[in-house]
Formats: C-alpha cells, structure tokens, sequence
C-alpha cells in the first residue's frame, strides 16, 4: 500500500492535461460485449478501475489489450460465458455494467451483488427494475444477479429513484434496451455526459438512440451492433479537481483538454466564489484569488454540481471566508472526508445530508487516512494548501480513478512524494518543539470530578490500577 506525503503551501503554475474520462470508458467497455468485431477506444485512462474491469471483461471470454498508441481494443472470443465473479466485481462496483450488455447480447447474464460501498447506500433495484420491463427474468441468489432474455421486448420504462437518475442503471438498461424489439423509451435517464459518451459510441456501432443528453431517450432495437473506434470523452471531475488544487494551491494553471460544458456547474462555483476563470476552446486557466469567499452549494444529477466533486469543493469551502454549507442529493450519506479534513484543522460540522463549513483561513498538514476515491483527491488538495507537511494513507483509492495525478501536479509546482505505506517509513509529521513537548503542568488533583461520577468512583478512575 502505498501513501503520499506532501509539503503544502507551493503553488501551481503551468499546463496540465486532463485524461479520458473512467466514468465514460468503464461502461463504454462493458458495452464492447456487445459487438461484432474489435472495438478500439482511444482516451481509456490508465487505472486500477480499467485494470479491474478488464479482469472482468476477460473472465467473460474478451481480448483486451493495451496497444502501443496507448488506444485499448477488445475483442469478444468466447461469447459462452455470463459470470462475473464477486471476486472481482466486490473490487469495483461497475462491473455490474457488464449486466445490460450481457443480457442484450448473449441473453443471460449473472453478476455477483458489489456489496457494500464506502460512499453510502448503492442499490441496483432500478438497473433491475429497468432490464425487468424488457422482459428478463432476474432472480437474486447466493449473492449473484441471474438474469436471463431469450428476447428482450421494447417497451417504455421509467427509471427515476428517491435520489433522481441512475448513471450505471440508465447505461445497463440501454445497453439491453438497444437488441430489444420494437421501440423503447426511457423516462428519467440520467443526462450525464458518460451516458451521452456510452450513447454515442452505441449509435456509431448502429443502434438508434435518440434523446441522449435529455431525460427522456427513446431506443428502436436492432440486431446487432458492428465494432467501431471511439474516443472516450475527457474526464470533467479530474478537470474539476485539477481547477480546485490551483484554487487551494495559489498561483495561474492552464488546464487542457476540458469539455467546459459538461463543467458549468463547478465552473460557475467557482467564479462566484471569486476564483478568475478564462475559458478557451478545451481549455481551462484558472487564476487563485488570495482568499475565496463562503457558498452554500448542492451535489445533483447533471447539470448540476457533481456530486463526485462534492467533497474536493468541501476541502476549498473550509478555507472560505465565511460559512459556507454543502449538501449532497446523490449520495447523502458521502462526508467520509469530513473528520480527516477536521484533522487539518477545518471547521466542519454534519447535520444530514449537508456539512457546515466554517472557513479557517489556514488548514495544517497531518497525517489522514482516505475512504475512497473523491475522498482521497479533497485530501490530497487540502494537502496542497495546508501548511507543513501532510501524510495521506491509504492512496490506492485515488490510483482507482485518477490517471498520474501526482506526477501531473508535480509537474506544476507540487510537492508530493509517493512512498511505501510501513510503519519504518512513516515519517515524523508531528514535530513538536521542546517546549511542546513537556508534559501539560496540571496537577490531577486539581481537576473536578465530573457531574454524573461520584468523588469515590473518580478517583477509581483517575488513580491507575
Ligand atoms: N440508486 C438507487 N437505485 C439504483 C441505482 C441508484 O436508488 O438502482 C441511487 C443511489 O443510491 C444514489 C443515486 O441513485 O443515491 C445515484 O446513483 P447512480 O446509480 O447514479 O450511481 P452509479 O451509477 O452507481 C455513477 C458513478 C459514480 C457517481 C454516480 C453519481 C460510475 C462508474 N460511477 O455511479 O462515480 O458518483 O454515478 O453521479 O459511473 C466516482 O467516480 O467516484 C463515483 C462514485
């Protein structure tokens, strides 16, 4: 395992460019199961989810292969197998989008559950529900989704939850929904970009999606689907991170290869907290104003504020002037990163689903532990910004989703090293001067018992044993 340690307060000056997108390649990839040839995706960045879903993809009779142009072709060479092992799906909950495409394309498919889940509750009730109305017949056992098609019909699903649109479940359905007969809509849809992506890619391989981008897509199923190039589109949650680590860092980042559409909402966030924002063709240049001002902001399906930028807006809203809150409609349960940025001095508090930030002007280095992946990245920014030195553990959750990120902001100024996570190698963060160091001058005897003990059952307590 390995951690980062970061000496904070360096600002980043430079150009930066983002990679493909991993919430569009993962289910783009899935989707490759059900074509006739080699598919070859260009932009697939280089992570451990890609790594995990390829494992997945081979486990299902693929050929996936990592080209020297970097580009990843994927062939299906034994279409026999439908089993997608809870070994490997437990690692990485979007294997589950193995599901559609399975179904539409071999006619049955079992996927382990994915299980539990850092970030809060992740059913997959509409996934089912969805691929249900098709027609499949899913049943749920001994921890496996079994579900099985001999012809998918078309009909008109609707797919909104308690907490909006579903990304994965509208990508599964889809992909499911394109081999079904007749036509097929889908009423809230989730209007993500991903989706959009996955969308595209499908119709270029000849299926007839209309609606991408709105709620409301209407399907008319083919009989199969034709392998094809695509380039997946670039990663606006990386972009969004990378925009905030200049914001917290300081100093001017020009960061390229930014579809600044699909970021309107977080670019909107963050002129109005003052931070300056030149938008040029796929390009980004953020200008760090001294200090930003306080916000209140809410996490929604696209277009509003994605929630998988959530917490890296948390890490910048604790340096605000002001109170700020933020809340979460997706996922309302995702503040995993709240007590750690508390360890470096943020001044948080939890109430639901909404966090009140009352802005410090300085965050310190410590040494944190990350929950997952969005969790890792609002640490390592709150790092970036923090004076001293910071220790993130556990950084294998920011190798899941982002591609070089500490290289790439090196490259700008930081300064991050990567090292073994061993006890030998953990460095002394905390250093405390002599003085500090001197036990508190507090004679016990002084201290009152507190109000619910009795002065017997105190000092039972304050005398060791
Ligand atoms: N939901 C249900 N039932 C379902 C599916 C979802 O109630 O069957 C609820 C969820 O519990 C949640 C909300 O609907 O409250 C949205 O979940 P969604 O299904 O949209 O999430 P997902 O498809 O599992 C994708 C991304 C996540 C991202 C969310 C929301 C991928 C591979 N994952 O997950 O990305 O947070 O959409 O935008 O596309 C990340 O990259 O860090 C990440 C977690």
């Amino acid at each position: 395992m390995d951690m980062f340690v970061v000496r904070g307060g360096r600002p980043l000056r430079g150009r930066v460019t983002v990679s493909g997108a991993k919430n569009a390649a993962l289910p783009i990839m899935a989707a490759a199961l059900a074509a006739n040839g080699t598919t070859v995706l260009h932009g697939v960045p280089d992570l451990v989810d890609v790594t995990t879903l390829s494992q997945v993809l081979r486990s299902l009779g693929m050929f996936v292969e990592r080209r020297p142009d970097n580009s990843l072709a994927l062939t299906a060479v034994d279409e026999q197998r439908c089993l997608a092992d809870y070994e490997l799906v437990r690692r990485m909950r979007a294997s589950v989008c193995v599901l559609g495409p399975l179904l539409g394309r071999r006619g049955r498919a079992c996927v382990s559950l994915p299980g539990g889940c850092n970030i809060g509750h992740r059913p997959i009730d509409l996934h089912l529900k969805g691929l249900r109305a098709l027609g499949a017949q899913i049943t749920i056992d001994r921890g496996y989704v079994f579900a099985r098609a001999d012809r998918l019909i078309g009909t008109d699903i609707y797919l909104g939850g308690s907490f909006g649109s579903t990304v994965t479940g509208t990508c599964n359905v889809l992909c499911a929904a394109v081999f079904a007969e007749g036509v097929t809509t889908i009423s809230a849809a989730a209007c993500e970009p991903e989706v959009v992506d996955l969308g595209r890619y499908l119709n270029a391989m000849g299926a007839r999606i209309e609606g991408l981008g709105t709620p409301l897509l209407r399907i008319e199923g083919v009989h199969s689907l034709a392998a094809v190039e695509h380039t997946v589109i670039p990663d606006r949650i990386e972009a969004a991170t990378l925009l905030i680590a200049a914001t917290m860092a300081g100093g001017r980042l020009q960061v390229d290869n930014v579809d600044a559409q699909h970021l309107a909402a977080v670019i909107d966030v963050l002129r109005m907290v003052g931070v300056g924002i030149e938008i040029r063709d796929r390009t980004v240049i953020v200008t760090a104003p001294d200090r930003i001002r306080s916000l209140d902001i809410t996490a929604l399906p696209y277009p509003g504020i994605p929630t998988d930028v959530q917490a890296q807006l948390t890490a910048l809203l604790s340096t605000a002037e002001g109170i700020s809150v933020v809340t979460d409609k997706v996922f309302p349960d995702r503040f995993m990163h709240i007590p750690e940025l508390m360890r470096m001095g943020a001044n948080v508090r939890r109430e639901g689903a909404s966090s009140i930030i009352s802005g410090v002007k300085t965050l310190s280095g410590a040494c944190v532990m990350a929950s997952d992946l969005r969790a890792s990245a609002a640490l390592l920014l709150a790092a970036l910004a923090a004076d001293g030195e910071s220790v993130i553990r556990r950084v294998y959750h920011l190798d899941r989703g982002y591609e070089r990120l500490e290289q790439k902001l090196n490259q700008v100024g930081a300064d991050i090293t990567r090292v073994a996570d061993l006890p030998e190698t953990m460095p002394n963060s905390l250093q405390l001067s002599e003085a500090e160091q001197q036990p508190l001058a507090v004679d016990a005897s002084d201290v009152p018992p507190p109000k619910f003990l009795s002065k017997g059952e105190f000092d039972r307590y304050r005398t060791p044993q």
